[in-house]
């Protein structure tokens, strides 16, 4: 009976371990990358792209370090002690007993303490870096909103408000403002910055440098609701120049749709009632229920990053909206395909005028990262930041 629960226990763990690294592998491999489109990096918070994240995973191998020597010691003792067990073949005497032993008590109380004593210097050194009041002061700050379930960042000084995707220069420090417009969520590119929660009623701020272009993968790390798990979002780290040519264009309107088949989109984005959630440069600037849709042709994902920006996704995406993602407030508008291909021809024509992004991105693969020069970033602003009602100050501060 023992052996075959031993090995039903060895079945059940070579099938998770299985189906874990599937998931992990494939996933998102197949789904949110398409041909010609950007590379996704893995989202490993050891594979670090800016200072803060080098950061947090020193402190990792640091905690690492102690442990693998905590447990390497332990593990000595209990082999010399199986190897001892094992020679002494006498087993009719009883081993010395150490109960209430004076020495040892102190010695395995004080011991964890020296070392955790030793975490908390390095931790709270950290903890105070990291957090969005230590930001230097010429940083770009973004107000982040997470919605059920998608992210809205709007630019401070630029006024750019767009979804899904944070655009950042390398070499310059980006200081979100984290807000939430439903439940709670919580902010996570592995690779940038650790996790911070989306409090409602609450305003958290969070900072990074990216130090190398490219596309970073991030997700919302806080159960919140059916499709929390298709809660994803990307960092688009650009050159400093092409973080401007991108900014330049994003304060403008998109192009009027020229072929007929986008026109007649354009016509349905209004009728249909797509018009009444979302904004469109141009069109309408001030409606922010769903996400802005200004220049979602040169996104690299659509429906908060579970999709590659593709033409057969955006169908996919409009036409089923609640099977791609459960519990989405976009309603299922019940478009048939032709009208879906209308609607997708328009918004794939929404595009940032002068500016391909996604080219810019594809030709800085294999770039060197950058040296970021954190020697200011600690030096923190004298205030906290208080706004308690997050969203009404953050519609002000727009
Ligand atoms: Cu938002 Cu989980």
């Amino acid at each position: 009976m023992k052996r075959r629960i031993r090995w039903l226990q060895w079945v059940f763990s070579a099938f998770v371990a299985a189906l874990s690294g599937l998931l992990f592998s494939s996933a998102w491999a197949s789904s949110i990358s398409a041909p010609g489109m950007p590379k996704l990096s893995t989202p490993s918070v050891l594979d670090t792209a800016s200072p803060n994240a080098l950061e947090i995973s020193r402190l990792f191998w640091l905690v690492m370090g102690f442990s693998i020597f905590v447990m390497a010691i332990v593990t000595a003792f209990m082999i010399a002690g199986i190897i001892g067990g094992v020679r002494d073949r006498d087993h009719s005497v009883e081993p010395p007993q150490t109960h209430g032993n004076l020495k040892l008590e102190v010695a395995w109380t004080v011991i964890p303490l020296i070392i955790l004593a030793i975490l908390l210097v390095p931790t709270l050194s950290a903890i105070y870096q990291l957090d969005g009041f230590a930001a230097p002061k010429d940083a770009i700050e973004i107000n982040v909103v997470g919605r059920q379930f998608w992210w809205e960042m709007a630019y401070k000084d630029s006024g750019v408000v767009t979804a899904n995707e944070v655009v950042a220069p390398v070499g310059t420090a980006v200081k979100l403002n984290l807000a939430s417009g439903d439940t709670m969520h919580s902010f996570w590119i592995p690779q940038v910055a650790g996790k911070t929660d989306l409090v409602p009623g609450n305003q958290r701020t969070l900072w990074f440098t990216p130090d190398r272009e490219g596309v970073f993968y991030g997700h919302c790390a806080e159960i919140c609701g059916d499709s929390h798990a298709n809660m994803r979002l990307r960092l688009v780290a650009l050159s400093p120049e092409n973080y401007k040519k991108w900014q330049a264009a994003a304060q403008k309107a998109a192009a009027p749709p020229k072929a007929e088949l986008a026109v007649t989109g354009s016509q349905l984005f209004i009728s249909k009632g797509c018009v009444n959630c979302h904004a469109v440069n141009g069109v309408n600037t001030y409606n922010r229920t769903g996400p802005n849709l200004s220049f979602i042709g040169s996104r690299t994902s659509i429906a908060a990053g579970i999709l590659a920006n593709t033409p057969e996704n955006m169908i996919r995406w409009l036409r089923y909206t609640d099977t791609v993602k459960p519990g989405v407030a976009m309603p299922n508008l019940g478009l048939n395909q032709e009208e879906a291909e209308q609607l997708t021809a328009y918004l794939e024509s929404l595009t940032l005028p002068g500016f391909d992004i996604k080219r810019a991105i594809n030709s800085s693969e294999g770039t060197e990262p950058v040296k970021v020069d954190d020697s200011d970033s600690a030096e923190p602003k004298a205030e906290v930041p208080t706004a308690p009602n997050n969203l009404a100050s953050l519609e002000n501060a727009q």
